[in-house]
């Protein structure tokens, strides 16, 4: 982390789970830990049909409430999906963009995530922006090319003051939901990458302003060493954030 330049921030993404009940009662409980982070941003990324309630019960607290996804057109013909403005007005602040589970089972190529990334930017949220390479790849080692690609193409036609307002999230997709967490020297490793290729892109300023995140099986228990590299700025959760008890150790954990 380095609280000097830029935010920390501690998302989580449910996927799936909670219906609006049940993420309300989350939320309440929620609560008391997001008070004491004054050092730290909570985000939730709930399912679309969770948004509402979710704002409504983070209201005067430090949560802020994010979706999952967004569909990249400002509105038309495009059966079942949400604009980026539905999700302004419904007061959701944060989307996530470029899952890798969005990519894997519907298929979103890095194109459909730039325009994703510029809708959201476009409608005053920050998208945050997943990317991270898969087993194969790491076994090759073409982990540093494959992500450096990624994060060219999904920021590709944005200004310097819009790449500030992305968060990016580093996500090795062998890490995701398999409780094989990223050594820290190597999620250091690539989220300084992913900093140095925004540097080239946009110059020092920028790049040090952009928050990164990790992804892929944190923890209460791996969270500490992780969020004490220079160049990893929070963490973006999936199963750790379903349990409050859990999630709200890794926000104590990234105000510290
Ligand atoms: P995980 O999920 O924490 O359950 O590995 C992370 C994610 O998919 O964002």
């Amino acid at each position: 982390m380095n609280r000097r330049y830029r935010k920390t921030v501690i998302a989580g993404n449910w996927k799936m789970n909670k219906t609006a009940p049940e993420a309300r009662e989350f939320v309440e409980k929620l609560r008391p830990a997001a008070a004491k982070a004054k050092w730290c941003e909570t985000v939730l990324c709930v399912p679309f049909t969770d948004i509402q309630t979710c704002v409504k019960a983070a209201k005067s607290a430090r949560i802020f409430i994010g979706a999952q996804n967004v569909h990249e057109a400002k509105s038309g013909a495009f059966t079942g999906e949400i604009s980026a403005e539905m999700l302004d007005v419904l007061g959701a602040k944060y989307v996530i963009i470029g899952h890798s589970e969005r990519r894997q089972y519907f298929s979103e190529t890095d194109d459909t995530i730039n325009a994703k990334v510029r809708a959201a930017l476009g409608a005053g949220m920050h998208p945050i922006l997943c990317v991270g390479e898969s087993r194969v790849q790491r076994d090759l080692s073409v982990q540093e090319d494959f992500v450096r690609m990624q994060v060219k193409s999904d920021l590709s036609g944005l200004t310097p003051s819009e790449v500030r307002k992305v968060v990016i999230a580093y996500e090795p997709i062998w890490a995701i939901g398999t409780g094989q967490t990223a050594s820290a020297d190597d999620a250091q490793e690539i989220c300084r990458m992913i900093r140095e290729t925004i540097r080239k892109m946009h110059g020092a300023r920028c790049a040090r302003a952009v928050s990164i995140l990790y992804g892929g099986s944190m923890n209460e228990k791996n969270a500490s060493e992780l969020l004490s590299k220079p160049d990893i700025d929070g963490g973006l959760i999936g199963g750790a954030s379903l349990d409050v008890k859990k999630f709200s150790a890794i926000i104590d954990a990234a105000n510290q």
